[in-house]
This record gives structure tokens, C-alpha cells and sequence, in this order.
């Protein structure tokens, strides 16, 4: 938000959908649980999120829930003692989740495997004892360069296990990002795989491993695991085989005992300027986070077959696709390939074919699976679903209510969730038991004291927009920023007193959250301030249209005006009458500050390879200025 002064509202969007009432009644919260969370929550939020963490098993209790005595570095559960693989799987074996499936895995040419929490628990184990013979110790960093295998969610288990911090590298990035993660990191141990299934080919990873590890010697060790079955060069000091390594394992390991803040894993963010930063998060309170979270946003049960489609590479794959649903005693799925292959039904195929009960996905899939209609999901039984979910970017209106009734027949709530990698945990959410508004987060949750303000932290009327704040801790938050405590102080010293978010949204009169871009894409025309996600709402609202991304060109009467690109739904022809055709639109949905200087219409738009609309790029090119750091690009 360059200026200051509120955005302003132009969406209205007054559908409201209510909870069917066998959900109500068999939700682990319900509304009267639900409203005195809240009220204890408000005026003594440490002693609620205590009752969160007493939910989850501890080899030493607290001596304070949160010591704050060094803010912004927060400690949580200070000198309590825990691992969360203890509450992830060992606590499992002891009872009747022993024989529970705790992963589905499907390959994208459709193998299937399935370990129960048994045997994933010995898997575990064997690649625990394995690592601590190759050296690594508690405190080391490992880089785990993988593709979404079980042995990806095996050994980030096992690196927790023996106090080892992962860090995770998404299978989708270059070499070149690698290096400078494991660089960054200081790691001495590599996790890959030979290759993996994507969009019917066969991808290699190690060749680009081998040529990085040729430029350095800090890593010395480097586990590959057979997923391609393709032919690699194996590096005799250095490189083994995953298979060779847990072979002679015993099943049976030590869990470490962990300080409740010890560093549990490194996750790099390239925010919106750039270089990556290492971002750690913590067993004790980030288990606390994501467990509660689960529980309560998604009503999780044992019986449930949980999808979140996110690469395990990124945070909603760490805490959602891992750690939580393990923590929960539930079953998880993962899904090795891209979504359209063969076809654009794989998802609904394997909704049917394993019973998925709750599917958490991004707009950017929603839309999508959209654009092929809707006779894919008519082709298939989705009536194993009960619950939906949306993170990652402002899901717009028109794709909400088709995933609403398209995919989950009009009876699935879709808990559209927001929070961050440094959030480790989702923050505002709708909960299953409350009204539902399509293109609202809705509230915080019970615990998250968050606020809208303007750039000197004053609160914001209204129905206008402003700054999304946080202003008290939370257990799922970040510790650190890896090698950067600055970077780490920074996002506190924006606003004096509150963790800013970066974001801008905007409060209804019901207090729901209404999610309005990244503050730095705020568009101004003529003094007017308009977020980019109800532009592009509104044009996604429009029959002809796919997708879209709205940036600001300058201009030198009115600032900016707003230019529009656009992609199409799947026989819709671009033409000079559909894109005056979309201007009126625009001004009759929003009125006339919304006017659109020009639209393009484009085949794709350039995302991030976690699937988030670029604008900064399209900015770029527009303005043939330097689009910065672009490693983050998806290429298809
Ligand atoms: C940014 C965080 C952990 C979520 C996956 C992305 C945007 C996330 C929503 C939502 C509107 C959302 C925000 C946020 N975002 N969820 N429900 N509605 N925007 O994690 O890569 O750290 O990105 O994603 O802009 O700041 P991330």
C-alpha cells in the first residue's frame, strides 16, 4: 500500500450459504463449543491455546505457554520437551490407529501404494537409523530435493525423528535454486530421487543434482531414491541408494527429545521482491498450530481420507498433507502428477476411486477444472466427499459456487482459508458449523486476533480496505528467518505492535474477512484504491472468461488505470467485441471507477510454480521494465 487511506468496496456479492444440519450436529465443534472458543480466546488467549496443546503428548510440560520477553521472538511452550513425530506416529502404535491407513499414494501413471501408520512408522524408523549412520545428527540441516513420493513424507519424518531440520526444495525448481537453498541452509546432506511421472513424461532430477554437487563440497552425502527407474550416475563417495541404505535397518528407533522451540524444518519463501528467505518453524507450537487447526477448521476424524493437492514442497504441503492429518490420526492422500493427466477428470478419478472425504485445493486448480465443464465430474460418484477447502490466493465468487455445486453437490461447505508460509497454520477460516459467503475467509479464528488498518496502524472504517495485521502471537508462527534475524524483525517493525501480513482485505458489517490482493498490487485510479482480487472477480464472474489478472499502468491524468488480461473458458473465441463486451461488464458490476483501459486476451497466465498469478511479470512486460526475480516462474 504505497499511499495512505482505505481501498475502496465495489463487489457486492450477498449470497450466504448455511451448514446442512447433519453436519452441525456431528461437527467436533459445534456452535455452543464454538462461541465460549471465542470468548475465552478474547480474553485469555494463552490459556486457550494451552488447551490446545494439551490435546497432544508432551515428555516434559511448559513452564510458560509464551514468553514474550523478547518480542518479537516469541517462544512458545518455553522449556517444554515433545517431537512431533512422537504425536505424528509413535503414539499411533499404541492404539487402534495402529492398523489405519496413514497414506494413499497414487503415481501418475496410476500405481497405487499404502502403508498403514504401522508401517510407515518402521519405514520411518529405518530411514531415521539409516541417517544417523550416515553422520547426520540433530541440528543438521537436510535438504530433501524430492517429488511427491512416500519416501518424500518418509523422510521428512525421519529427519524430525532423529532432530535432523528439513528442508525441503520443490522438484519443480531449477538447479540453480537449489544451490542457493543448500548454500543458504549450510546442509551436508541431499535427499533426491532418480526422477519422477509428470504430465506423461519421465522428469530427471539427479542429472541436475550431479551438476550442482560437482560445484561444491559441502555436501558430502547424497541419498537418491528409485522412483523413474532411469539410468544415473552414481558419485562413488558420496551417492547411495535409498534402498541400500534402509535395507538392513532396524525397525525400531529412538525419537529425539526436542526443546518445544528446536527447529523442526526450513521452508523458503520468495515473497514478492525476491531472494528467498529461510523460513523456521518449530515442533512444539507449530505442532500445537496445524493439529488444532485441522481439527477444527476441517472437523477432522479418524475415518476421513484427507486430500490436500499441495506438493509436500510447499507449506500447505508440510502442514496439511504431512504433519497434520498424522497428528490427527487420519488418513492422508498424496498424488504424484499434474491434475489433467491423461485427462482433465484425474481428480474426480481419484476422489471416486479412494473415497476421498475432504479436498483442499487452490482457485488456480478450482478455475481450472472449471474451464472443462462440468461433464468430468458428472462422469464420476463424489459423494465420499463431505468437506472442501481453498488456500493460496482470493478465490473469486464464481468459482467458489461452482466448486459448491458442481463438486460438492451444494451440501460441502468450502472453508476458504487464509494464512502464509510463516503462518504455518491457517489463521482465517470459516468453520464448518458457520455461514458461508462465497469470496469470504470469514472470521479468525478463535485465537488469531487479527485487524485492518492503514499504513500508520489506524483502524480502518468499515467496508473499506486496508492492511491485514496480525496483533498477537500465535503457536504456529514463525521462529526465525533462517541466517536473517532482520528479515525476521521486519515484518513486526512495519506497524508498531503487529505482524503485517502483506496483504490488504476489507470487514463486512458481519465482521467477515474479505480478502482484496497483495498490498503491493493495490491499483489507484484517479484516488481511488481498488485491490486486485474483486477486479478480477468480477471478470471471472463474466461467462466467457476463465481467468484474470487486473495491474496498474500509469497514467498522466488519473495515476494508474487499470488493464485487464484474460483467458477464456474452453470454446470461447477472443474477439474486439468480447473484450468491449468485458469493459461494460466491468462497469456495470463495479460502476465506473472500475474502468478497464484495455483488455488482453492470453492463452495462459504466467503463475508461480505454486500456482499464484504473477503480475509483477505482466507488469514487466507491459511497461518493458525488469521483472526482478523470476525463478519462482512456472514453465509449462
Ligand atoms: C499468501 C501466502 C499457506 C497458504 C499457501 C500459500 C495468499 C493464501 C489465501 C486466501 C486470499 C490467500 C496471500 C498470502 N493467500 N491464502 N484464502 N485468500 N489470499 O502460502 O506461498 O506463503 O503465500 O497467499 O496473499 O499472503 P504462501
Amino acid at each position: 500500500m504505497d499511499q495512505l487511506g482505505a481501498l475502496e468496496t465495489l463487489l457486492q456479492e450477498d449470497r450466504v450459504f448455511r451448514p446442512l444440519p447433519g453436519l452441525v450436529m456431528e461437527a467436533n465443534i459445534n456452535p455452543q463449543e464454538l462461541a465460549s472458543a471465542y470468548q475465552l480466546a478474547a480474553h485469555d488467549p494463552l490459556a486457550f491455546w494451552e488447551n490446545a496443546a494439551l490435546e497432544l503428548q508432551w515428555f516434559r510440560r511448559w513452564d510458560k505457554v509464551l514468553d514474550d520477553s523478547k518480542a518479537p521472538f516469541y517462544k512458545w511452550f518455553t522449556n517444554a520437551r515433545c517431537n512431533i513425530v512422537h504425536n505424528a506416529l509413535d503414539r499411533h502404535i499404541k492404539t487402534a490407529n495402529k492398523h489405519r491407513l496413514a497414506l494413499i499414494w497414487e503415481g501418475e501413471p496410476g500405481d497405487t501404494r499404502k502403508l498403514t501408520y504401522f508401517e510407515l512408522y518402521r519405514a520411518v524408523n529405518k530411514m531415521a537409523g539409516a541417517l544417523k549412520n550416515l553422520g547426520v545428527v540433530k541440528g543438521d540441516r537436510v535438504v530433501l530435493y524430492m517429488p511427491p513420493l512416500p519416501e518424500t513424507i518418509i523422510a521428512m519424518l525421519a529427519c524430525a525423528k532423529i532432530g535432523a531440520v528439513h528442508c525441503m526444495v520443490f522438484a519443480g525448481f531449477s538447479g540453480k535454486a537449489l544451490k542457493d537453498r543448500l548454500r543458504d541452509a549450510g546442509a551436508r546432506c541431499l535427499i533426491t530421487a532418480d526422477g519422477f511421472y509428470r504430465n506423461g513424461r519421465v522428469v530427471p532430477l539427479k542429472p541436475a543434482v550431479d551438476e550442482i554437487l560437482e560445484e561444491q563440497d559441502a555436501v558430502d552425502i547424497c541419498v537418491v531414491v528409485r522412483r523413474a527407474g532411469i539410468e544415473v550416475e552414481m558419485h562413488p563417495a558420496r551417492d547411495v541408494w535409498y534402498e541400500d541404505i534402509v535395507r538392513h535397518e532396524k525397525p525400531e528407533a529412538m525419537t529425539e527429545v526436542m526443546e518445544s522451540d528446536d527447529p523442526l524444518f526450513l521452508l523458503y519463501t520468495s515473497g514478492t521482491t525476491g531472494s528467498p528467505r529461510g523460513i523456521v518453524h518449530s515442533h512444539g507450537g507449530y505442532m500445537v498450530g496445524i493439529h488444532h487447526t485441522l481439527n477444527w477448521v476441517f472437523d477432522i476424524k479418524p475415518t476421513d481420507i484427507f486430500w490436500c493437492t499441495a506438493d509436500p514442497g510447499w507449506i500447505t504441503g508440510h502442514s496439511y498433507v504431512v504433519y497434520a492429518p498424522l497428528l490427527a490420526g487420519t488418513t492422508t492422500l498424496l498424488y504424484e502428477g499434474h491434475p489433467l493427466y491423461p485427462q482433465a477428470d484425474r481428480m474426480w478419478h481419484i476422489t471416486a476411486k479412494h473415497g476421498v472425504s475432504i479436498l483442499y485445493t487452490t482457485p488456480t486448480t478450482i478455475r481450472m477444472l472449471m474451464r472443462y465443464g462440468n461433464l468430468f465430474p458428472r462422469q464420476h460418484d463424489l459423494t465420499s466427499l463431505r468437506m472442501l477447502g481453498s488456500v493460496g490466493e482470493p478465490i473469486n465468487p464464481e468459482a467458489w459456487v461452482w466448486f459448491y455445486q458442481t463438486i460438492g453437490r451444494g451440501e460441502c461447505p468450502v472453508m476458504d482459508t487464509w494464512w502464509q508460509t510463516e503462518s504455518g497454520q491457517i489463521m482465517i477460516s470459516p468453520m464448518p458449523v458457520g455461514l458461508l459467503k462465497p469470496g469470504s475467509v470469514s472470521k479468525p479464528l478463535p485465537g488469531v486476533e487479527a485487524d485492518i488498518v492503514d499504513r500508520t496502524g489506524a483502524p480502518v472504517p468499515r467496508d473499506k480496505g486496508g492492511l491485514l495485521v496480525i496483533k498477537k502471537p500465535w503457536p504456529g508462527m514463525m521462529q526465525n528467518v533462517w541466517n536473517d534475524p532482520d528479515a525476521y524483525r521486519a515484518y513486526f517493525e512495519k506497524i508498531p505492535g503487529c505482524y503485517v501480513a502483506g496483504d490488504v482485505a476489507r470487514r463486512d458489517e458481519d465482521g467477515y474477512f474479505w480478502m482484496q490482493g497483495r498490498a503491493d498490487e493495490v491499483i489507484n485510479v484517479a484516488g481511488h484504491r481498488l485491490g486486485t482480487a474483486e477486479l478480477e472477480s468480477a471478470l471471472v464472474a463474466h461467462r466467457a472468461v476463465a481467468e484474470a489478472a487486473v495491474i496498474g499502468i500509469p497514467d498522466k491524468i488519473k495515476g494508474e488505470v487499470a488493464k485487464a488480461f484474460v483467458t477464456l473458458r474452453e470454446g470461447v473465441e477472443e474477439s474486439d467485441e468480447l473484450a468491449k463486451e468485458l469493459k461494460e461488464h466491468m462497469k456495470r458490476e463495479l460502476g465506473p471507477v472500475a474502468e478497464l483501459k484495455s483488455v488482453k486476451f492470453r492463452k495462459d497466465l504466467p503463475k508461480t510454480k505454486s500456482g499464484k498469478i504473477l503480475r509483477r511479470l505482466l507488469k514487466a512486460e507491459e511497461l518493458g521494465t525488469e521483472p526482478g526475480d523470476i525463478s519462482m516462474l512456472e514453465e509449462e
